[in-house]
């Protein structure tokens, strides 16, 4: 694998998810694929797990690891031919091309700013990053895209799931805040990929990106499609119509004990209590959040090292 900017570079999921379950197994039984290479993390955003998972992921490979909060450093400046009179002090072209000269993969997190859808789906930062780089980017939450979450989660419900094709639904949730798509999406695209039934439920008016979804059952009875369900992943997500906007905070889609009945409950955390999920969720043993966590570190293992291994190749 050369970058891992979305789902679709992953070449045999399958095995992807199998080697990953290997890895965690006997997380150092690769130690030397990464000697004297380095992993630099860029975040734009904030991070809890994507930021400690992927340096853990890359040590356990014996990579050597730099992270940069990317608001410390000079504004960068993406658009091409700009007079850069104003804010932005240096350009991504010359940025991504220093940065290359030291690191040996470079891992982005770049929020949307949830106002231009177009600005937003046209992913600048990490296709500019994917341009003007020379060595390979790994996607750590893009504008439209969470693949290394994703991949943890498919990789929580391989190991947890009792049933050949488990129903998985996605459950949209109130949030006080407009949040991104990326994770929803995803998620969507995983499970697409994996023999499970998947459907989704939320409020009228707040489906996902159609050519996401394309035949993914949508339900806007809640109750109707968490019907026997074995996997529920909740997760707010800003309107998509209406670019960014937050048209509902309705309290009756928050996760409940009662609604979730005997399924396993999911979410990529951070998560609010009592607005997103009840505590007695969270605090039960259905709530398999820590699972997907511990995941993250795997999946970012085995996505660095089919990297690494491609680069040995080169
Ligand atoms: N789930 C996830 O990406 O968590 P962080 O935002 O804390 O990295």
């Amino acid at each position: 694998m050369k970058n891992y900017t979305n789902i679709s570079d992953l070449s045999n999921l399958q095995d992807t998810i199998k080697d990953a379950i290997l890895l965690k197994m006997n997380p150092f039984e690769h130690i030397d694929l990464g000697k004297h290479k380095t992993l630099v993390l860029l975040f734009f955003n904030a991070s809890l797990r994507t930021r400690l998972s992927t340096e853990k992921a890359a040590k356990n490979l014996g990579m050597q690891t730099m992270t940069l909060n990317v608001n410390d450093a000079w504004q960068l400046e993406f658009e091409d031919g700009t007079t850069m009179n104003a804010n932005t002090s240096e350009h991504i072209k010359e940025a991504a091309r220093v940065i290359s000269q030291y690191a040996d993969v470079i891992a982005v997190r770049a929020f949307p700013g949830l106002k231009d859808k177009r600005k937003d789906e046209s992913e600048q930062v990490i296709n500019s990053f994917l341009k003007y780089a020379t060595v390979p980017i790994v996607n750590m939450e893009s504008a439209t895209a969470h693949p290394l979450q994703a991949l943890a989660d498919a990789i929580t419900i391989s190991e947890l799931t009792e049933k050949a094709k488990p129903k998985v639904v996605l459950s949209w949730a109130p949030h006080p805040r407009a949040l991104p798509q990326a994770v929803a999406n995803s998620f969507v695209e995983m499970m697409q990929l994996l023999e499970v039934d998947l459907s989704i439920t939320h409020p009228e008016g707040y489906e996902l990106n159609p050519d996401i979804t394309k035949t993914t059952p949508i339900y806007h009875d809640q109750e109707e499609a968490l019907k026997d369900a074995d996997f529920v992943y909740v997760k707010n997500w800003s309107n998509y119509e209406h670019y960014g906007e937050i048209l509902s905070q309705d309290t009756n889609w928050m996760m409940t004990q009662k609604k979730l009945g005997r399924a396993k409950f999911m979410h990529c955390l951070p998560v609010r209590r009592n607005v997103v999920v009840e505590d007695a969720v969270l605090d039960g043993n259905q709530s398999v959040v820590m699972h997907q966590a511990n995941n993250r570190t795997y999946a970012a293992q085995i996505v660095l090292k089919q990297i690494l291994e491609q680069m040995n190749l080169s």
